[in-house]
C-alpha cells in the first residue's frame, strides 16, 4: 500500500478501448477496440488506475460514438475500468487525417510500403488532407490541455500514442508548459533515406511534433535509432546516442528543449490472457477447429488484412512447402485468419482480393475430397483466434516490417502443443524473441517454406524448450510494467 497522492495520467490515441454501435432498438451497444496498441494500453492503464487517476481521450469512430460524444461533449464517460472521453471530430476532417495522412502516407512511410515508381505523389489533394491532419492534432492537443488544467495535483502526464498524433506533443507543449508529455510509436520508424520521401515541410513537422514531448518511446532499438537518425539528417538536431543502459536510446536537443528517446518493448499480460483462453467460448472454438482439421498438424497465422503483414508471401510459402515437400500433403492444414482492415483504402481492398485469389488457387491445386489444405477466414473473431493459438503446431508471423507484433508473443503463451514460431526478422518482436524463434527474411518465400518445414519437423523436446522461452520473454514484458516504466521515465525527466 502506498499513501502517495493520486496523479492524473492522460492517454490520447486515435482508436480507444471501446467503440459503440446501435442495436436494432436504437439502444447503444459497446464493443472492445481492436489492435495491439489498444490491448497493451488497456491492460497497462488498468494497472495504473490502481494508484493514479486516468483518462483516455480518443476519436469518436462510429456514428454511435459521435452520438455518445455529443451527449456529453466536455465530460468523461466511464466505461469498464478506464474512463474514456471521445472527441467528436467532423467526419471530413477525420477521414483526411486518418485515411489521407496517417494510414496512406505515414503508415506507408514507416513500413516502407510504397510502390515507389508510382507512389507517393504529393499534390493539392494531399495538402487538403494535411490540413485535416493538423486540425485533428489540434483537437486532441486542446482536449489534453483542458483536462490537464483540471488536474488536482499538477503536473499531469500526457501519453500520446502513435503516428496519428505526431503533431500533438508540440501543440500541447505550446498550450501548457507544465504538462509532462510522452509520445509512443507503435510502428517502426523509417530510415532517413526513405523518410525523405515525405515533402520536406511535412517531414520536418512530424519530427518537430514528436520532439515537443519530454519522452519519445519506441518498441525496438532499431526504430528508436532510425528516429534519432532522422532528427539528425532532416532537422540537423543535436543528437546523443546511448549504446549502453537499460533500454535508453539517446536524446535529442532541438529548439531549446531536450527529448529523451527510449525503448520499451511491449509484451503480454500472461495470467489474464491464459484465463480468457480457458473460457467456454474459446474451448468450443478449439474443439470445432480440431474437429475440422482432423488431427492434422496446424500452421496458424492471425493478422489484420494489412499490407505490412505479408500475407500473400506467407501463402506463397505454404504453396511452396506443399509443392516441394509432398510428404506434407494431407498431413497439414494452414489456418489463416486475416481480419478486415482499413477497407476505405483501395490498396487494402486490392490486397484482400489477392489474398482470396491465392487461397483459392492453393485449395484448387492441392485439395482432395477429404483434405482442405488452407482454411482462410476473414471474420474477426477474438475467441476463435485464441483457440487457434492454443492448438497451433506452428505459428507464422512474417511481416514486411512491424513495430512489435503481439501475436508472436500471445501464441507461445497460449500454446497447448508447444508451438514453433516462424518469425520475420523485420518484426520488432524479433529483437526479444530471436533466440527461440526460427527467424526468416520476409521477402524470401523459399526460406519461409524451409522454416515451416523445419518447424513442422522439430523434435518435441526442442519445441517445448523454445516455446517455454518465448512465453517467458513475452510474459516478462507485461503491459503494466511497460506503462509504469514510461511513466517513471517521464516523471524523472528533467
Ligand atoms: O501499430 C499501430 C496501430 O495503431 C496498432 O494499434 C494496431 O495494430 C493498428 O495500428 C490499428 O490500426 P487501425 O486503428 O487503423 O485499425
Amino acid at each position: 500500500m502506498t499513501d502517495d497522492p493520486r496523479r492524473l495520467v492522460l492517454v490520447a490515441s486515435n482508436r480507444g478501448p471501446v467503440s459503440f454501435g446501435f442495436a436494432a432498438d436504437g439502444s447503444l451497444i459497446s464493443r472492445r477496440g481492436g489492435g495491439g496498441m489498444v490491448s497493451g494500453m488497456t491492460s497497462g492503464l488498468t494497472a495504473a488506475a490502481r494508484h493514479d487517476d486516468v483518462l483516455w481521450i480518443c476519436a469518436a469512430l462510429s456514428d454511435a460514438d459521435r452520438a455518445v460524444a455529443r451527449q456529453d461533449p466536455g465530460g468523461t464517460r466511464p466505461d469498464g475500468e478506464v474512463p474514456v472521453r471521445m472527441l467528436d471530430i467532423p467526419p471530413r476532417m477525420f477521414s483526411g487525417a486518418y485515411n489521407g495522412v496517417a494510414n496512406s502516407v505515414l503508415w506507408f512511410t514507416h513500413h516502407m510500403l510504397f510502390d515507389t515508381p508510382n507512389q507517393p505523389r504529393f499534390g493539392p489533394r494531399f495538402r487538403q488532407h494535411w490540413d485535416s491532419y493538423v486540425a485533428y492534432n489540434e483537437r486532441f492537443a486542446a482536449a489534453l490541455a483542458e483536462e490537464a488544467a483540471a488536474a488536482v495535483l499538477p503536473p499531469a502526464s500526457a501519453l500520446i500514442q502513435d503516428y496519428h498524433l505526431a503533431l500533438a506533443p508540440r501543440l500541447l507543449r505550446e498550450a501548457r508548459l507544465d504538462v509532462r508529455i510522452a509520445h509512443f510509436s507503435h510502428t517502426p520508424w523509417a530510415p532517413p533515406a526513405y523518410y525523405r520521401l515525405l515533402p520536406d515541410d511535412v517531414a520536418g513537422a512530424v519530427l518537430d511534433g514528436v520532439l515537443g514531448a519530454d519522452h519519445a518511446g519506441f518498441l525496438a532499438r532499431r526504430w528508436a535509432g532510425a528516429f534519432l537518425d532522422c532528427c539528425e539528417a532532416v532537422l540537423g538536431a543535436d543528437v546523443e546516442r546511448d549504446c549502453t543502459g537499460d533500454g535508453a536510446a539517446g536524446r535529442v536537443a532541438y529548439r531549446g528543449h531536450t527529448t529523451e528517446v527510449a525503448v520499451h518493448p511491449l509484451g503480454v499480460d500472461a495470467p489474464a490472457l491464459r484465463a480468457r483462453a480457458r473460457e467456454y467460448d474459446v474451448e468450443a472454438h478449439a474443439a470445432a477447429l480440431a474437429e475440422a482439421t482432423r488431427g492434422r498438424k496446424l500452421i496458424v497465422r492471425i493478422d489484420r488484412t494489412e499490407l505490412s503483414k505479408n500475407i500473400v508471401r506467407g501463402l506463397d510459402a505454404y504453396r511452396e512447402l506443399l509443392a516441394t515437400r509432398p510428404q506434407w500433403r494431407g498431413q497439414v492444414t494452414h489456418l489463416a485468419f486475416a481480419y478486415p482492415s482499413r477497407s476505405e483504402l483501395a490498396e487494402y481492398r486490392a490486397y484482400t482480393e489477392r489474398v482470396h485469389e491465392i487461397a483459392r488457387e492453393i485449395n484448387e491445386e492441392f485439395g482432395t475430397d477429404d483434405w482442405e489444405p488452407l482454411i482462410l477466414d476473414l471474420k474477426d473473431d477474438y475467441p476463435r483466434s485464441l483457440a487457434a493459438c492454443r492448438i497451433a503446431d506452428v505459428l507464422l508471423v512474417n511481416p514486411i516490417r512491424d513495430g512489435m507484433n503481439l501475436v508472436a508473443e500471445e501464441g507461445p503463451i497460449l500454446s497447448g502443443r508447444a508451438c514453433a514460431l516462424v518469425l520475420s526478422r523485420e518484426a520488432g518482436a524479433a529483437a526479444v524473441l530471436a533466440d527461440n524463434a526460427l527467424l526468416v527474411n520476409p521477402f524470401d518465400v523459399s526460406a519461409t517454406a524451409d522454416a515451416m518445414h523445419e518447424a513442422l519437423t522439430m523434435s518435441a523436446a526442442e519445441r517445448q524448450r523454445r516455446c517455454a522461452g518465448l512465453a517467458a520473454t513475452a510474459a516478462s514484458l507485461a503491459p503494466g510494467r511497460w506503462l509504469a516504466d514510461q511513466l517513471s521515465a517521464l516523471r524523472a525527466a528533467p
